[in-house]
């Protein structure tokens, strides 16, 4: 393939919370695939063209394995930590398969409709303290945040009493401005799952990690170290993106009245606006691979040691896919958007993501009809160009 322009620069920052960001406009168009640079000067594919995707992420010739030499780095921070046990997201099959059969009966569509209640409970008691309060409110903090980590905590049995540790060690291993951070936080991490573990040795108790320990490390398939890797990518992925979608999805909806006003008119629409905003806001914008062998694929050969980025964002606005992609449409089929990625490493979470997304924005707009921006938008901080997307903070008043 012929290049005209020079590559452009990944990741860049958004300019609107919710808009790709404007210097990705060249790569949406015709060509699936573009060259970029990454912050290394390294440069790698950028996939844009929504089939291209599709096909690639479901390629075993590209692998997930963060540790092998030559794996794409989209940031300084990340390229530090490369060598550290990832679970799933980390590995390839077949050790993926394995580990996935672990864990996926606690994440079936099933479980995810019987843990409705329970989710209900918690976003009705963060509403209640929420106006108990008072606005204004920062709906991150209040809101956002704590529902998708409450639920998370009782699933997997860690007790929300340390959620304040664990969130913040979160936050600094997802965007610690340096690699010594980044580190740090995921060292303590791990000493506190590795506790939590051998405390869930002596004393069982009822959640998905106090089941992992009696099911699979007591029988050998997993070691303490596994186990704490687990337990760890199921915390931060558990909360973070969905307190994420929470957030922006809300901003999102107050800032387009009528799309808000025809879900509180049929509530039946939300789950079509649910799958809608995914495509929209394509929160998890920058997912990676590395080529382990040569790839033909849309007229183009990416070769062994290439990385791929798949920037979802724009994948999720091909308009050959999705007409008129730039506008929020409740009626549209979205369903087949890759904002929770596809192939093997399809989001585990995104059932579970789902029935939150659907419980925190219908109970919260359901409960305060009046809920509005407390700040002119323009001025509400967002997250920075990186690779998951989101409000800093959310001033709501109502
Ligand atoms: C709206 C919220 C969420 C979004 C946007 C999201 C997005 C994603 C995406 C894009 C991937 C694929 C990454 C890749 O292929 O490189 C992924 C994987 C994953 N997600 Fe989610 N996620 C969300 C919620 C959750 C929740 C609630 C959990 C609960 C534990 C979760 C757990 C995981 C795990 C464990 C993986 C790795 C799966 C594997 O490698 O087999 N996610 N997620």
């Amino acid at each position: 393939m012929t290049e005209t322009t020079a590559p452009v620069a990944f990741p860049q920052s958004r300019t609107c919370p919710y808009q790709p960001p404007a210097a990705y406009d060249p790569l949406r168009g015709e060509r699936p695939l573009t060259r970029i640079t990454l912050f290394d000067g390294r440069e790698a594919w950028l996939v844009s063209g929504h089939a291209t995707a599709r096909a690639l992420l479901a390629d075993p010739r590209l692998s997930s394995n963060r540790s092998r030499p030559g794996f794409p780095a989209p940031t300084r921070r990340f390229a530090g930590i490369t060598n550290r046990r990832t679970a799933l997201l980390g590995v390839d099959d077949p050790e993926h398969r394995t580990q996935r059969r672990m864990v996926v009966g606690d994440f079936t569509l099933k479980r995810a409709v019987e843990l409705r209640p329970q989710i209900q409970q918690i976003v009705d008691e963060r509403l209640d303290a929420m106006i108990a309060q008072g606005p204004p409110a920062d709906l991150v903090t209040t809101f956002a945040l704590p529902v998708p980590s409450m639920v998370i905590c009782a699933l997997l049995g860690v007790p929300y009493a340390d959620h304040d540790f664990f969130e913040t060690q979160s936050r600094r291993l997802l965007r610690g401005p340096e690699t010594a951070d980044v580190e740090d936080a995921r060292d303590r991490l791990e000493a506190y799952f590795g506790e939590l573990i051998d405390h869930k040795q002596q004393d069982p108790g009822t959640g998905l990690l106090d089941d992992l320990v009696h099911r699979q490390l007591r029988d050998g398939a997993l070691d303490r170290d596994g186990l704490t890797a687990l337990a760890l990518i199921l915390l931060v992925a558990g909360h973070e993106t969905t307190a994420n979608m929470i957030s922006l999805g809300t901003y999102t909806l107050l800032q387009h009245p009528e799309r808000l006003a025809e879900l509180r008119a049929d509530p039946g629409l939300l789950p079509a606006a649910v799958e809608e905003l995914m495509r929209m806001l394509s929160i998890a914008d920058g997912l990676l691979r590395l080529a382990v062998e040569d790839i033909e694929v849309a007229g183009t050969t990416i070769r062994k040691g290439d990385g791929v980025v798949f920037a979802t964002s724009v994948i999720n606005r091909d308009e050959t896919v999705y007409p008129d992609p730039d506008t929020l449409d409740w009626s549209r089929p979205a369903r087949h958007h890759v904002a929770f990625g596809f192939g093997i490493h399809q989001c585990l979470g995104q059932n579970l993501a789902r029935a939150e997304l659907e419980i925190a924005l219908h109970t919260l707009f359901d409960r305060l009809p009046t809920l509005r921006l407390a700040a002119p938008a323009e001025e509400i901080p967002f997250k920075p160009g990186d690779t998951i997307q989101g409000m800093l903070e959310l001033p709501v008043t109502w």
